[in-house]
């Protein structure tokens, strides 16, 4: 399966979900990858080595904006893999809008070459719903959204359903889950 972790609102723990979700799956022996998509590149910076020696082609940039495959590498923990993030995909939106492919599509072009080799897909999203986000739902069976519990914050998913919903009419994300994971008790 292929699960967005995704929501417009920043800070509500896409990030931290993200990397935990994945590292508990592949401590219980799943094959696991997590799609950095996010330029931010905070879970890379996490589960990457050599992060801050990584160049954009070495990284979703290469398949988000040259359409190349996935640079897919070993993470810091066994079982996960992960596509890294690079600092450059912050121009995306700009250099995508005269694209006259199916932009929306790239990501979901490249993992279905290799999707099969994985029993979880997890991708962090960047908190906007940007060209990125749009590409990780258009690739996803699933999108899971972090919410803190707050009238501001549950007021977030009503924009984020309507993106899900557009997204829909293509034939992956088919449904939205929203979590509530940070609290102040
Ligand atoms: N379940 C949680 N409970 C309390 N604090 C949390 C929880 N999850 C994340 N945090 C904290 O909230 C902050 C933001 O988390 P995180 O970076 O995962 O959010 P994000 O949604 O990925 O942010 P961004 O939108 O910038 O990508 C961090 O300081 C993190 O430690
Ligand atoms: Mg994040």
């Amino acid at each position: 399966m292929v699960l967005s972790i995704a929501s417009q609102k920043g800070g509500v723990g896409k990030t931290t979900t993200s990397i935990s979700l994945a590292a508990g799956l592949a401590h219980q022996g799943k094959h696991v990858l997590l799609v950095d998509i996010d330029s931010q590149a905070n879970s890379s910076k996490v589960l990457v080595d050599d992060f801050p020696h990584l160049h954009a082609d070495e990284s979703i940039y290469a398949t988000i904006i040259d359409r190349k495959p996935l640079p897919v590498r070993l993470s810091t923990i066994p079982n996960l893999d992960v596509v890294p993030s690079h600092i450059l995909l912050s121009n995306t939106d700009v250099k995508l809008t005269a694209a006259i492919d199916h932009r929306e599509a790239r990501l979901k072009a490249q993992l279905d070459v290799i999707r099969e080799r994985y029993e979880h897909v997890l991708i962090d999203c960047p908190p906007a719903l940007s060209w990125l986000t749009i590409n990780a739902f258009t690739a996803s069976d699933r999108v899971l959204i972090p919410v803190a519990p707050g009238y501001f914050e549950l007021d977030s998913i009503v924009q984020i359903s309507k993106t899900v919903q557009v997204v829909c009419n293509a034939p992956r994300a088919d449904s939205t889950a929203p979590m509530c994971v940070v609290c102040d008790p």
